[in-house]
């Protein structure tokens, strides 16, 4: 089941993000972001360390909160509605879907 979590719905024409910001212990960091990649695969790449394990959207290790932007989640059987309405998501099985995406690990 997808689901939608964000306020901006400002999307590119072809729904790949421009910009993809992570906030990580303390530090903001501007990286590349793939169309179609998860934000946990595009921190990685970008050689920064989030916390995760199964990439799976189960174990909830790898939530993070959506700052800015619009994110759609392709898996979440461990995030409660209540952590939805939050701006909570699984990095592992989200994708950016706006122009500018801001995400923080740190919170
Ligand atoms: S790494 Fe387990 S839910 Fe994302």
């Amino acid at each position: 089941m997808l689901l939608a979590i964000g306020s901006d719905v400002h999307g590119t024409k072809d729904g790949r993000p421009q910009k993809l910001m992570i906030k990580l212990k303390g530090e903001v960091r501007e990286i590349d972001y793939r169309k179609g990649e998860t934000i946990l695969d595009a921190a990685l790449r970008a050689g920064l360390f989030p916390p995760f394990a199964c990439q799976e959207g189960v174990c909830a290790s790898c939530k993070a909160t959506v700052k800015s932007g619009r994110i759609l989640m392709l898996k979440h059987e461990a995030l409660t509605p209540l952590e939805a309405d939050q701006q909570n998501i699984f990095t592992c099985t989200a994708a950016a879907i706006s122009d500018e995406t801001v995400v923080s690990f740190d919170e």
